[in-house]
Formats: C-alpha cells, structure tokens, sequence
C-alpha cells in the first residue's frame, strides 16, 4: 500500500525492477522516477524517498539521479513547460534570445511557473535536434527553428485551448 502512488504505477515500477539482477536495482531509478512524476506531477522529497524504499536503494542514490537530469521538476510546474535548449548549437543560434523572449511574455523567469499554473520555462541541455537550433521540447513534441513569432502563436494557441 502506498499512499503517493496507485497500485497501477506501483506494478508498472516493479516490471521497471524486474528487467535488472536484483543486485542492479539501480538501473531502474530514471523509469521509477518518470512513473512516480508522471503520476504525481512532479518529485517532492518524501516520494524520491518512496521510490528508493521501492527499489530498496538507498535514498541518496535516487536523489542524485531526480537532481542531476532536467527532466525531472522537484517543485510543481505548469501544465505546459517551455524546455528551451540552451547547449552550443542552440545557444549559437539565437537561444538566448527565445528565452529573453518567453520570459518577457509570460512575466516569470527561467525555473518560474507562471501565477495562473499554465505555463514553466525551463532551460535543458542539448536534446539532439541540433541542426534545428533554436529548439525546445514541449511535452513530448519537439518545436524547432524557433523565432519569437513562433513563441507567441504557440503561446496564443495553448492558451486559446484551455478556454475551449
Ligand atoms: S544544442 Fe540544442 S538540440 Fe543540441
């Protein structure tokens, strides 16, 4: 029994364990991780902890992998996070620039959620879509060669779609 997470993604973390020698339970902390922020929506200490008495590893082994990668929110984020790659080809490319952009239109900085809970900014590492710098991951869509004017119609969009 567990009061943070369902037996649903409780059974989906133990077929996370069993694809390692018990000795290797390690290895599954960046998928018991994802299954625990997905359902949670995002990581507060207690469950990172939960998650390591799953695995049965100890809790600084699951802390350092929920800090280490951006794809993990420690904090709540909004229902939609602007992950703007800032790595070389990117940043060579004009990211800088997206992100003063996002920040400006949306009134909250890199890390902040926006008052109304819509949107996050978030600034990641390279995301292998190089040769489209500028780019950013938005879910599980990756929006490339980004200008500020395809900021603002995505902006306008997602927002429209939340008033439907
Ligand atoms: S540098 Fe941005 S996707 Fe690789």
């Amino acid at each position: 029994m567990s009061t943070w997470l369902s037996e649903a993604a409780l059974e989906e973390i133990a077929r996370e364990r069993r694809k390692y020698p018990p000795e290797q339970a390690r290895s599954a902390l960046l998928a018991a991780l994802r299954i625990a922020q997905e359902e949670h929506g995002y990581l507060p200490e207690a469950l990172i902890e939960h998650v390591a008495d799953l695995l049965g590893v100890p809790a600084i082994q699951a802390f350092e992998v929920a800090t280490f990668y951006t794809m993990y929110d420690l904090q709540p984020v909004g229902k939609h996070q602007f992950c703007v790659c800032g790595s070389v080809s990117c940043f060579l490319n004009g990211s800088d620039a997206i992100l003063a952009h996002l920040q400006q239109r949306l009134g909250i900085g890199i890390g902040e959620t926006t008052a109304d809970g819509l949107f996050t900014i978030k600034e990641v590492e390279c995301l292998g879509a190089c040769k489209d710098a500028p780019m950013m991951q938005l879910g599980d869509r990756y929006i490339e060669n980004l200008t500020p004017e395809k900021i603002d119609a995505l902006i306008a969009q997602l927002r429209q779609e939340v008033q439907r």
